[in-house]
């Protein structure tokens, strides 16, 4: 039955990275309990026919147990082949200026952010209410950590009905709006089939520090996105504050979740590896025949290794001026430092094809 629907859908949906790989024989191979387990990881792949990977993880144990056919998805979407092996890099003190390459580049808005999830709870979806209710309350213990130093400050608000962190629904629209907050997950047909979006909106809630530069997710897709967001021209800079945001989170004694072939687990195996998506906003009014089209310019940025999108989010066009999203597609086999890297020559190289035009 089971095996006989994700045929069907590897006819229709040659992108599903979950059809492309399922192996009848693997399946068969499995014990019943094991079978349960694995059905949980692909229900969403199932009923979004359309996904591009189609599966989440449930458990960063999911990885080991499943391998011979994770493994398959993952170094397909992520083009690995040969050895793999996540190794973790943040570099020297190497600057990337975006003045260097520009002067109006210098008000630049840059964004870095990473997935991290907790070793000793179940993954989003697989949590139960009171394990989103715990890990939340653990979560505002290593906060306040934070609020009392003075390089962080800042306030953690809550979305859990009755939390005395609890901000009202004005305020979390007012929140979605200005991009600091995620989404109401209930309604991602893809989060929902794996049970990442269950119990909204307990458990879920933000962090932002005083000057706003550090923002912290709870409960979203992965139990943390940890993120800094700024206005500048040292892309190096917003790296670096991330780096030692994630030691000072860290060090209020959290343990991530690690695989040694993968680096950091994250719930979509697509954010495996440094679990990071480094972006920012370039205008390029020529290439995007102003905010018409971004189909031309996704062809070249992918020979950059580069992603786009519009500067409101995945699916949305360019914005005013041809303004854009720009982001490292790489997250696995990769360093952080290459991010940065691969992010600033990405910039260089569209900035000239953009003169030239
Ligand atoms: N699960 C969806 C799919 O397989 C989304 C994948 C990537 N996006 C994400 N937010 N993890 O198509």
């Amino acid at each position: 039955m089971l095996t006989e629907q994700i045929c069907k859908i590897r006819q229709c949906h040659h992108d599903n990275l979950m059809a492309r790989h399922f192996d009848p024989a693997y399946f068969a191979s499995l014990s019943p309990a094991q079978q349960k387990r694995l059905q949980q990881i692909i229900l969403t792949g199932i009923e979004n026919p359309d996904s591009i990977m189609g599966a989440y993880a449930m458990h960063p144990e999911d990885y080991d147990l499943f391998q011979p056919y994770l493994d398959k998805m993952i170094r397909d979407y992520h083009n690995i082949k040969g050895e793999l092996k996540q190794v973790s890099d943040w570099g020297s003190d190497e600057r990337f200026d975006l003045r260097n390459i520009d002067p109006v580049l210098a008000n630049s808005s840059m964004r870095v952010r990473v997935g991290r999830n907790l070793a000793d709870f179940p993954l989003p979806g697989a949590m139960s209410k009171k394990d989103r209710l715990a890990f939340e309350k653990r979560m505002v213990g290593v906060f306040s950590g934070l609020v009392d130093s003075p390089d962080f400050g800042g306030r953690y608000l809550s979305l859990t009905p009755d939390s005395p962190y609890q901000i009202s629904e004005e305020q979390y629209q007012q929140l979605v709006d200005e991009h600091k907050m995620f989404k109401d997950m209930s309604a991602d047909p893809y989060l929902s089939a794996a049970g990442i979006s269950s119990d909204w909106p307990y458990g879920r809630g933000m962090y932002e520090s005083t000057d706003g530069q550090l923002i912290v997710w709870v409960g979203e897709e992965d139990h943390l996105r940890i993120m800094t967001m700024k206005r500048g021209a040292l892309l190096n800079d917003i790296f670096a504050r991330l780096r030692i945001s994630l030691d000072a989170i860290e060090r209020q004694g959290l343990v991530f979740a690690r695989s040694a072939t993968y680096g950091y687990v994250t719930s979509c195996p697509t954010n495996l590896g440094t679990g990071m998506r480094a972006s920012l906003h370039l205008e390029l009014p020529k290439l995007t025949k102003n905010g018409t089209t971004l189909e031309g310019l996704k062809q070249l940025t992918k020979t950059l290794g580069l992603s786009v999108r519009g500067a409101g989010g995945e699916h949305t066009e360019a914005g005013a001026g041809g303004l854009v999203d720009l982001s490292p597609s790489g997250r696995l086999q990769i360093t952080e430092e290459e991010i940065c890297r691969c992010l600033y020559e990405g910039i260089v190289a569209l900035r000239e094809i953009e003169q030239r035009s």
